[in-house]
């Protein structure tokens, strides 16, 4: 017996930290980027193993811990399913790089549920496997939005309010991202954490940064859905300067933002947690070249992705 499934990496367009407070978001998938899990059936009584071919980890799900991430995803999709735990290897390979703010965490857990799903005939419908990832978001990031799970589950560019329906919404046209990573693994918690200790300290200066946080979601919504990627570069330029002022870029950051625009980017900012992590800039086509040219000279790695309808959003 076999079962297969893949899921998308993702980016925060605008609303990262702001969304954690209700204000809204726009995420994307990065459909070139993709976690895959591959579910090959074992001896009669050998139990689930997950084999993490990436990270060099082996696990024995009859062993592992119940905060494990990976266990923890597999157990509640079996409990969904309603079905025992197979006798199979459950292979697990990710294009995308971990705690960088592209959704690794999400994009696991989303290959795994379908690949138990597949294993066993069935399909989950993608309020399902987001609901089944929400639940171990939490392991990794402590108060997730939900928004990763939302947006890999569903594999379109979705506006993204905590606590409500996510919604989906037309691309006027379509458009290139250079994603950067700044070579610094940043931690989405402590991010998160830090952001949350701030606002407690000065909740009246902040709702305020979130509220304008929130309007940029609002605008570049509408700045995608009329193809206004002038409007859209302007607007991705001023959520970072709140970023900037929340506390979650660093210098690395915001000189990989600086080096993209002078190459001739449209806008850019970092992408997700911060406090490292990846930085993503819209660039016009004939500006690709020489953006990704200069984001490579300080930049661990740069990848090109184009954001456009995806078939699943018609
Ligand atoms: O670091 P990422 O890509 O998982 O994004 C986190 C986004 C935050 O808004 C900072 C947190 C959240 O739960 O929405």
């Amino acid at each position: 017996m076999r079962g297969e499934g893949s899921a998308p990496g993702k980016v925060i367009l605008c609303g990262e930290h702001s969304v954690v407070y209700g204000r809204p978001a726009i995420a994307v998938p990065v459909s070139d980027l993709r976690a895959h899990a591959l579910l090959e059936g074992r001896p009669a009584g050998s139990g689930l193993r997950i084999v993490a071919a990436d990270l060099g980890e082996t696990l024995a799900l009859g062993e592992a811990p119940a905060g494990h991430p990976l266990a923890a995803i597999a157990r509640s999709t079996l409990a969904h399913l309603a079905v025992p735990e197979p006798d199979a290897r459950l292979t697990l390979r990710s294009d995308l790089p971990i705690a960088a703010g592209l959704g690794s965490g999400a994009a696991v857990s989303v290959a795994v549920v379908r690949a138990l799903a597949a294993y066993h005939d069935r399909e989950l419908s993608p309020e399902e496997v987001s609901a089944l990832v929400y639940e171990v978001e939490k392991l990794h990031h402590g108060t997730p939005s939900g928004i990763d799970n939302t947006v890999v589950a569903f594999e379109r560019p979705v506006y993204f309010v905590r606590g409500r329906e996510p919604e989906t919404f037309a691309i006027g046209s379509p458009f290139h991202l250079l994603i950067a990573n700044s070579g610094i693994p940043g931690s989405t918690r402590d991010a998160v954490l830090g952001v949350r200790h701030r606002w407690l300290k000065e909740p009246v200066r902040y709702q305020a940064l979130f509220d304008e946080m929130g309007a940029i979601a609002e605008e570049a919504r509408g700045a995608i859905e009329v193809g206004d990627l002038e409007r859209l570069g302007r607007l991705l330029d001023d959520n970072q300067l709140f970023l900037q002022e929340i506390g979650v870029s660093l210098p690395e950051l915001d000189e990989l933002v600086e080096r993209a625009r002078q190459a001739g980017a449209l806008g850019a900012k970092l992408t997700g947690g911060g406090a490292g992590g990846n930085v993503i800039a819209l660039v016009p086509a004939p500006a690709l070249e020489a953006v990704e040219r200069a984001l490579a000279e300080r930049a661990t790695q740069v990848w090109a992705t184009v954001i456009r309808q995806s078939h699943l959003s018609q």
